[in-house]
């Protein structure tokens, strides 16, 4: 939940600075992201790839969507793994970060003439091919480029993840991919095999987000093997590359459980050795998309509380209603998925008692909920700061400026200092594409 330079005794602090320091330098609402805790956390994911898939090991790809700015691009840069770019936007973000274009990897389904030109002109390892008109669209950019371009095919597996309905994306009707069970895979496998400036290294899927478990992932293998087998017997040739995209699952509450990269990644290695030798297919080299497993845990949302109010219910009990300086600009995922958070007093303790609570931000909408229901000390009052974990991923990248609020800043905080890698929106950045 909480990042691991993070401590939360009598005041939050992260990386030796506390919240109040913090909040003075730097204002609220922020995130503030531990950079040695993304490290450490990127780190174990490749490792735990290399450990468990060995030879066989293919990459790992930061899901940039999770969030990405130049400075955390430089991280991964020299941390070395690579990059999943959904959009030209990201696109743009990593090679600001000189991240080596032989390192990303484009996704999107509906990649634009010029996402697809750019990516063949500067040389990206690879691009994951959606729909048939992409087919033609690639192969038409590569051959004018005069390349051969390396992609994958997305496929659909047809498998219901158990998450959230807007962010389970493998099952039949999602607008992702090809999928095995209608025939589109195949018949797109066929169609690469058509463009000789296309390179069909493999196939791709991503089952979907905040996934606990390895059944799902076991399932992935087995169906995405039996196509590679299938390919085998057709083509009598083996496709290289297997990736199996992200989803790992983290702690937003107390007591929630968290994805353990080695666990996951030999559940993973396994499944892949057994179909692999059920069809007698040789060991592709296998990739993973972790995004939220990697940057969601290390940031947190610092806001400063502007007022509190209770207010009498129906049934004559009272609920206290907590309002913040951000909202649902900053976090938008209480409001879209349901998203449950926690919260903590990180200026002072409290000995009061706790009330039940609900966390509001400062937008019109009575949906601008934070946190639902959580018990918080009695004594909370106007300038106290409260403290949101786990906000690192789809947090500051899915912000918005809704009712013009300008977006929150991005502190990196790492041995006892400081420094912002994305700074605060001003109105005047706000009125600056108004014509
Ligand atoms: N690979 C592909 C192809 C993806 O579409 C995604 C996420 C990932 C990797 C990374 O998934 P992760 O490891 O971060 O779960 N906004 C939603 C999540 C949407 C995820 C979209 N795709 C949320 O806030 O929960």
């Amino acid at each position: 939940m909480w990042s691991s330079s993070v401590t939360t005794g009598a005041e939050l602090s992260i990386a030796g600075i506390t919240a109040k320091t913090l909040a003075k330098e730097f204002g609220t609402p922020a995130f503030f992201i531990d950079e040695a805790d993304f490290r450490e956390r990127a780190l174990a994911w490749d490792k735990a790839l290399k450990d468990a898939f060995g030879l066989h090991a293919g990459t790992v790809y930061y899901a940039s969507k999770a969030f990405i700015c130049t400075e955390v691009a430089r991280w991964i840069k020299e941390i070395g793994i690579g990059i999943d770019v959904s959009t030209g936007g990201e696109m743009a973000v990593a090679l600001a970060g000189s991240i080596d274009p032989a390192k990303i990897e484009v996704h999107g389904n509906n990649k634009s003439l010029g996402e697809i030109e750019k990516a063949i002109s500067v040389g990206v390892e690879s691009i994951v091919i959606d729909s048939l008109y992409e087919i033609e669209r690639v192969a038409a950019a590569a051959k004018k480029a005069g390349k051969v371009q390396a992609v994958l095919l997305r496929i659909t597996p047809g498998i219901q993840a158990h998450t959230h309905e807007s962010i389970a994306t493998a099952h039949e009707d999602v607008k992702f991919g090809f999928s095995i069970a209608s025939g589109a895979a195949w018949a797109a496998i066929a169609a690469v095999r058509t463009h000789p400036s296309l390179e069909l290294r493999g196939i791709h899927a991503h089952i979907g987000s905040q996934i606990f478990g390895y059944k799902s992932f076991e399932i992935l293998s087995e169906r995405l093997i039996s196509l590679l087998a299938q390919y085998r017997d057709e083509f009598k040739s083996e496709l290289p590359e297997l990736d199996l995209g992200g989803g790992y699952g983290i702690a937003y509450l107390p007591g929630d459980e968290t994805v353990n990269p080695a666990e996951a990644m030999n559940a993973l290695a396994a499944a892949v050795t057994k179909n692999c030798g059920a069809h007698k297919l040789q060991i592709p080299r296998v990739s993973i998309e972790p995004g939220r497993a990697i940057v969601g845990p290390t940031m947190f949302t610092l806001y400063e509380v502007g007022t509190v109010k209770d207010v009498t219910l129906e049934n004559g009990t009272h609920r206290r209603y907590i309002s913040v300086d951000g909202g649902m600009s900053d976090n938008i995922r209480p409001s879209l998925y349901g998203a449950e958070y926690t919260t903590i007093l990180a200026n002072r303790t409290s000995t009061a008692p706790h009330v039940s609570s609900r966390l509001v931000g400062k937008h019109c909408e009575t949906g601008d909920i934070v946190i639902r229901e959580i018990d918080l000390p009695d004594d909370i009052v106007p300038g106290d700061l409260l403290a949101v974990p786990a906000t690192g991923a789809y947090g500051r990248s899915m912000a918005s400026n809704y009712n013009h609020v300008p977006r929150p800043p991005v502190v990196a905080v790492k041995d006892g200092k400081a420094r912002v890698i994305v700074r605060r929106e001003t109105e005047a950045d706000l009125l600056r594409l108004d014509i």
